[in-house]
């Protein structure tokens, strides 16, 4: 980038491990920690507030225009605020689980998400993680990790988070939808964790990182 900072894109889909990974990782490395789901989380958990259909995207629209949204960083990982308010827990709540693919698929509330993700790396060097990371948001990153796991290694990691269903259908509507699906990304290399206890993961995300060329 301009500033010189760089960007470790991890993408993947749910239960895959990879926000662990992620977070360990940003924390080894020493750089911020974007989580992007996050985003779109506290702007869907503002519009169930507001009691707009996530399904009907025209009114999505008009109620994002008025929403603000403000990024920050404590310590090692970023911060979102929504009208001022930190949403905390409730970013992981069921109603948040079941409206965030609706409200991610609309390509309005992903340009603006994906703007406010850019704008980190004025900043500094980050380790962001999401769907699109490597494929939309820093396409030019040379350093790209996608993130994956056996089917019953993610079962038992679903299980244990208590979403079962709800993962399944949100890993069908982000590989499925139209703008910026779940994808690998060309040069991105895959990690699969199942076997990997939380440092060999991260021990291996390092090896692939050096691989593609980063001075570590
Ligand atoms: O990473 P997560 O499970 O917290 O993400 C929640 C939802 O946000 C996910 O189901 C789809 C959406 N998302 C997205 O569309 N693009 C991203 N880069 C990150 C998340």
């Amino acid at each position: 980038s301009r500033s010189g900072n760089y960007v470790v894109a991890i993408d993947g889909p749910a239960a895959s491990g990879k926000s662990t990974l992620a977070r360990k990782l940003a924390s080894r490395l020493g750089l911020l920690m974007v989580n992007s789901g996050a985003i779109y989380r506290a702007i869907t958990w503002e519009i169930v507030r507001e009691n707009i259909n996530p399904e009907d995207s025209d009114a999505v629209i008009s109620a994002l225009e008025k929403i603000d949204i403000e990024t920050g960083r404590n310590g090692g990982v970023s911060t979102i605020r929504i009208n001022g308010v930190q949403p905390g827990d409730e970013l992981r709540s069921e109603v948040v689980n079941s409206n965030v693919s609706a409200v991610s698929a609309i390509p309005k509330v992903r340009e603006k998400v994906v703007q406010l993700l850019r704008d980190h790396l004025e900043h500094s060097s980050l380790v962001m993680e999401g769907r699109d990371i490597a494929t939309i948001v820093f396409p030019d990153t040379p350093y790209k990790i996608y993130i994956t796991a056996a089917e019953h290694v993610r079962a038992a990691r679903r299980h244990k988070v208590g979403e079962v269903d709800s993962v399944k259908r949100r890993d069908a509507a982000d590989s499925g939808r139209k703008t910026a699906p779940l994808k690998v990304a060309d040069g991105a290399e895959i990690l699969d964790t199942s076997d990997h206890t939380i440092e060999s993961g991260v021990d291996a995300a390092i090896e692939i990182l050096k691989r593609q060329g980063l001075d570590i």
